[in-house]
């Protein structure tokens, strides 16, 4: 006989929590709804000082030179292509292990997102994989940084020397991530963050690029507002009335103070918030591994992140597929996501560019067993336990009244 507790919710037994677990919540305080008030009281609403001092603390932070704050990563993706002059006829290489916004902006270019499959344990981009793809129209590899796991930069630096091509890093997970000493943001041409809502730090919107270049930096500034000549946000200090000059069409892609008086606080913060996740992220992986479950590969000589936990649901052994132990989860009250469907998979990428089922056999093979579940320095540790029981609970169950 099956206890009542032991039944998942999903086949009618009773919830681990009674209120809804959020994926990936972010914990906002006091200090940083303050200085969100004191922006509004300020009038000063868009780009200007607040944004300034938050570029300063990024560049110092990412040990990058100079650093660009954007409305999001992908803004920032976009810029860094194009002021590397990448378009029609050119081709990059990208993992498909990764939100659809990195090959999306690819495509923006007119440049073709070339994917090269990635390693299973890291799930992060496979430089012989990038070797076997790069062709003499290869412009740039764009690596991301999976999860908050730093990629393995020295083989993708030395093809990128190699072959003369410009990295550009997607670090949307990977704010605090450091490869063999050396700080994300400061290995590539380019680097892009995020600071979407569920991100690491959180400002609902928000981005930024850091760099090395003054040069690129500033070309990037241009483009990040309208490609108004550069003193352009300024124009209504009481520096002098300025008039502006369109040196080429750009994008809207600034961020505004009221984002940036957000992150300030939490990027002071940023050190205690990695404690936090690196807390859960332990007992997740202390909890979890077993037959049914593979958990995150630990690596020495990187600091992880810590955005994503992505465990894999082995189907064989625990009954269920991903998507059946993603609704359980669900309906346990615990919020999920899935990070992510292989891109070659994806209805506009496969039929533009004719991939197919086999194509990447790596990144297939996680698409169809990831599950991410809640992350973040705003659930608390009673929070991880239901997740840990509500997870063991499910598989205990399935894995004796199978429902493949
Ligand atoms: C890997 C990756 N790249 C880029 C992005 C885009 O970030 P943003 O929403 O700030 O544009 C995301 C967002 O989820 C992401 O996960």
């Amino acid at each position: 006989m099956t206890n009542i507790s032991d039944i998942p919710a999903l086949e009618g037994g009773v919830p681990v929590r009674d209120d809804f677990l959020v994926f990936g919540s972010p914990l906002i305080d006091d200090e940083d709804i303050n200085e969100v008030v004191d922006t509004l009281r300020s009038g000063w609403l868009s780009t200007g000082p607040k944004t300034q001092r938050f570029e300063d603390m990024f560049a110092d932070y990412a040990n990058a030179k100079y650093a660009l704050a954007l409305n999001s990563c992908t803004a920032g993706l976009h810029l860094a292509l194009i002021v590397l002059g990448i378009g029609p006829g050119d081709e990059v290489i990208t993992s498909p292990m990764t939100f659809t916004a990195t090959a999306n902006v690819i495509v923006h270019t007119g440049a073709t997102p070339v994917f090269a499959d990635i390693d299973r344990r890291t799930m992060n981009i496979d430089p012989e994989a990038v070797a076997r793809k790069i062709t003499p129209k290869t412009k740039a590899i764009m690596p991301v940084h999976f999860a908050g796991r730093p990629c393995d930069m020295d083989p993708i630096l030395e093809l990128a020397h190699e072959h003369n091509l410009f990295i550009i890093e997607d670090a949307a997970h990977a704010i605090e991530a450091v490869y063999k000493g050396r700080k994300i943001g400061s290995i590539g041409d380019i680097t892009s963050f995020s600071f979407y809502v569920t991100k690491n730090l959180a400002m609902g919107e928000g981005g930024i690029v850091t760099t090395g270049s003054k040069e690129l930096c500033e070309q990037m500034r241009i483009r990040s507002l309208h490609g108004m000549s550069k003193n352009a946000w300024k124009r209504y200090t009481d520096k002098g009335f300025q008039l502006y000059d369109t040196l080429m069409p750009g994008f809207k892609y600034n961020m505004m103070d009221i984002q940036a008086a957000l992150g300030i606080h939490q990027f002071e913060r940023i050190g205690k918030l990695l404690d936090v996740r690196d807390r859960h992220w332990r007992r997740y992986s202390d909890a979890l591994a077993s037959e049914f479950i593979t958990v995150p590969l630990e690596q020495d000589n990187i600091r992880h992140a810590r955005h994503l936990y992505t465990l894999l649901i082995n189907p064989d052994a625990a009954g269920i597929n991903r998507d059946t132990f993603a609704a359980a989860l669900q309906a346990e009250n615990i919020g999920v996501g899935i990070h992510f469907i292989s891109l070659h998979l994806h209805s506009y990428y496969s039929k533009t560019f004719g991939y197919s089922i086999g194509d990447f056999p790596e990144a297939e093979f996680i698409s169809e067993r990831t599950i991410s579940i809640p992350m973040s320095a705003g659930i608390t540790d009673s929070d991880v336990e239901d997740v840990i029981e509500a997870v063991r609970k499910i598989v205990g169950y399935y894995s004796k009244h199978r429902r493949l």
